[in-house]
């Protein structure tokens, strides 16, 4: 990573509070796209910058704020953004239990907006952005939650999982569509790894035991991301039942590798399928420099591993880099057909320069440049109202200008990925961030 990336460009943190109406479009919105385009990221506060001087504390650690684009009748009605108000914004160095910075993705469950960070429980925010609270599930969550929780499509349930530093190391968690919080069992696992992500499939869960390990020597320095490479830990995919218990738990050895997120996984009778965005390795913490590198590139690969033999594969199925790589949630842990991804390309690993769509039927791909000149962040999908083909529909991706400081909203028919339909303009920097979602406005509560 170069020096100071973080703190400058595409990453510099902005003013909260903006709301901007009726912005600029060129093209035509579809007016079908009735909702909020909702982002997370992290946009360090002055006084949030409490990091051991490791430039990824204000990645990793910077306070969330939201933005939200509200689309509506071909228009794009109104751009806002604002801080989660989090116990740690509001008082930089208190200690509230299961406080996080609340900075890395954000999704609707049950109508409700949750802004999600891996370190704590949700917060809840208002479609205006405004934050209600921290929320645990009436009160029933134990430990942190993920930031990648799943919606299974056909049950509205929330799967989702929680990883500690201290024991118990994982846990794992079903809420029903109603936010019952139904299902909530302690996974063994051989040591506190960071769990980014996971996978489901219709009927099983998938863990990613990867040898990203906590460290105390650099918790006890202040460092925010007190995580780094193990060679001597190992790496275990562990897959179980969906209402499964720790003992229920089947585990496949694989080389080792790290993997901040899954593409989706998916049952093939006796073999489940897992795509992901793999590193060879990541975050090596070099003591000299006191930060952090990431000495290889994220491809596309596809496991298989098979719970009547025991047998695994892994096969890379394209040479692009990619991140951030998102499906049609529709077919979340159901076979599919299409993955996007953001562009990354082999000799700059800072920087997004395109998106990416992999057919995973006939392995081809296309690529969508955003120039030199641009910065994109992830690809959100958003289906076609009367969706004709698992990939008919939109790349909404938030597009950072260099020569102007400014973003845009690019709207992208994703089956060309080359028509941009349409583009938002703003007149104001969306700083790179983490995740987000579009929320069709119907389905939240008002
Ligand atoms: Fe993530």
């Amino acid at each position: 990573m170069a020096e100071g990336i973080f703190t400058r460009g595409v990453y510099a943190p902005v003013p909260s509070g903006r709301v901007l109406t009726d912005l600029p479009v060129q093209g035509t919105l579809p007016p079908e796209l009735d909702g909020l385009l909702i982002r997370n990221g992290p946009n360090p506060s002055p006084s949030s910058l409490r990091g051991g001087g490791d430039d990824l504390s204000s990645w990793f650690s910077g306070d969330g704020m939201l933005h939200g684009i509200r689309i509506s009748d071909g228009r794009a009605q109104w751009y806002r953004n604002q801080y989660v108000k989090t116990a740690m914004l509001d008082n930089p160095g208190g200690d509230v239990v299961n406080d996080s910075p609340a900075n890395t993705h954000v999704i609707e469950h049950n109508g409700s907006i949750l802004a999600l960070c891996e370190g704590g429980w949700p917060y809840q925010v208002t479609p205006e952005l405004d934050t209600i609270g921290m929320t645990s599930f009436d009160g029933k969550l134990q430990g942190p939650m993920t930031a990648h929780p799943k919606t299974d499509p056909a049950t509205g349930e929330l799967i989702f999982f929680g990883y500690n530093w201290q024991e118990p190391y994982l846990r794992y968690h079903v809420a029903d569509r109603t936010g019952n919080l139904t299902h909530s069992v302690e996974i063994d696992v051989a040591g506190p790894t960071m769990m980014h992500d996971f996978a489901i499939t219709a009927t099983r869960t998938v863990f990613m035991d990867l040898p990203v390990v906590f460290n105390l020597d650099l918790a006890m320095t202040g460092n925010s991301v007190p995580y780094i490479w193990d060679d001597e830990y190992g790496a275990r995919i562990g897959i179980v039942a969906r209402s499964g218990q720790s003992t229920d738990v089947t585990w496949f050895e694989i080389d080792p590798c790290y993997v901040f997120h899954t593409f989706n996984a998916y049952d093939d009778g006796d073999t489940v399928v897992l795509d992901a965005a793999r590193y060879d390795k990541i975050q090596v913490w070099d003591a000299s420099t006191k930060a952090f590198s990431y000495p290889s590139n994220s491809y596309l690969v596809r496991y298989r591993f098979n719970l009547a033999t025991g047998e695994s594969t892994c096969q890379q199925l394209s040479d692009l880099g990619v991140e951030f790589p998102r499906i049609d949630l529709a077919r979340a842990g159901r076979d599919y057909r299409y993955g996007y991804g953001a562009l990354i390309p082999d000799d700059d690993l800072d920087t997004f320069v395109g998106l990416a769509k992999f057919d995973l039927t006939t392995g081809a791909s296309t690529v969508f440049s955003v120039g030199d000149d641009h910065v994109n962040g992830e690809p959100v999908f958003v289906p076609a109202q009367s969706q004709s083909a698992e990939d008919d529909g939109y790349l909404l991706v938030v597009n950072y200008d260099k020569r102007t400081d400014r973003s845009e909203v690019l709207v992208l028919d994703s089956q060309s990925m080359s028509e941009v339909v349409a583009k938002v303009e703003l007149p104001v920097r969306i700083p790179m961030g983490f995740h987000g979602s579009w929320l069709p406005w119907n389905s939240l509560n008002r």
